[in-house]
């Protein structure tokens, strides 16, 4: 763990705890990033706000192999001298860019090679988060989630976690190791991983929301959509405070991890932790 400021709504991942509203640092280290320095700039402003999880991956990066690491570079870079309580670190491994695509390699040497890469990039010896990018079909999810349990025997990894998971995938993951969250898409509204966050609730993981504002293409969709603009108007806030509290509100287990390039921004999200919505907010998931 780096040292950070602690915020007070606190919400658990295995034996870890962080704020309510994490960072998501792909926006700063991926196609349409800003320079360097300000992604060292916004990384530093969300633990400034308050947020104790800042969410990266070995392939946050432009697509070139000379660039893998630079999203846990730069985070390792906005964490360096800053004082306070524990951040939660969470990164990503079995994916590279590669020729145009994501490419997935879930077999467990690389796995292995990964875990330690991203080790000393992010200037830790043990990493706080540890999660599967993406199952790779090509290897049985178990093979791919034992040797992540290796790393956690090791003490190279505190916590294990899986993306971009199925309901029938996550009920083998959980069957096969000590996971301890999902990382999958979610936005306020969107009914596809109910069954998914019931098992979350059922077993005691967090669910990290990822995308939350629906991706960098679909973001402007929140600023437009009637319905968060009138909850927002009753609360004084954004309508992106709104759909970051609307999540918070939808479960327990659930953890939105917003991204942005913006430093100014970090301090607007992590305030979504202080809204409470109540009928309102129930309202903005009309399937419940
Ligand atoms: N596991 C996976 O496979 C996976 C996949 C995708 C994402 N993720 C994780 O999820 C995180 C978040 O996803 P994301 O960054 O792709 O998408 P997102 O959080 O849904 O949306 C980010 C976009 O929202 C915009 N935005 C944020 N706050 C705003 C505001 N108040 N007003 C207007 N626009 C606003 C940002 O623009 P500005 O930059 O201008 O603020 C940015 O373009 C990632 O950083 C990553 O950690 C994981």
């Amino acid at each position: 763990m780096v040292e950070g400021r602690r915020d007070r709504a606190l919400r658990r991942i295995g034996a870890l705890e962080a704020s309510s509203v994490g960072f998501g640092a792909a926006r700063i280290a991926i196609e349409g990033r800003p320079p360097w320095n300000t992604g060292v700039e916004v990384v530093k402003s969300a633990v400034a706000a308050g947020m104790t999880l800042i969410d990266t991956a070995d392939a946050y990066c432009l697509e070139s192999t000379a660039e893998h690491g630079y999203g846990e570079r730069l985070v390792a870079a906005g964490l360096r001298n800053i004082p306070g309580e524990g951040v939660v670190i969470a990164t990503k491994g079995g994916e590279i860019r590669k020729d145009g695509l994501w490419k997935l390699i879930g077999r467990p040497e690389h796995l292995r090679e990964a875990c330690e890469a991203s080790l000393r990039r992010l200037e830790m010896d043990a990493i706080d988060l540890y999660q599967l990018h993406r199952p790779d079909p090509a290897v049985p999810l178990e093979e791919s989630l034992g040797a992540m349990t290796e790393l956690r025997e090791r003490g190279l990894i505190r916590e294990m976690g899986v993306c971009n998971v199925t309901l029938e995938e996550l009920e083998r993951a959980l069957s096969a190791a000590p996971v301890a969250a999902v990382q999958n898409p979610l936005s306020v509204g969107r009914s596809d991983q109910d069954l998914i966050i019931e098992l979350c609730e059922q077993e005691g993981i967090a669910f990290l929301a990822h995308s939350p504002f629906g991706g960098p293409g679909d973001a402007a969709r929140i600023g437009m959509d009637r319905r968060l603009a009138r909850a927002a108007g009753a609360h004084g806030v954004s309508p992106y405070d709104i759909a970051l509290a609307a999540l918070l509100a939808r479960s327990p287990a659930i953890i939105p991890i917003p991204g942005t390039a913006n430093p100014a921004r970090p301090a607007q999200h992590a305030r979504a932790s202080r809204l409470t919505l109540g009928a309102a907010g129930r309202a903005l998931w009309p399937g419940l």
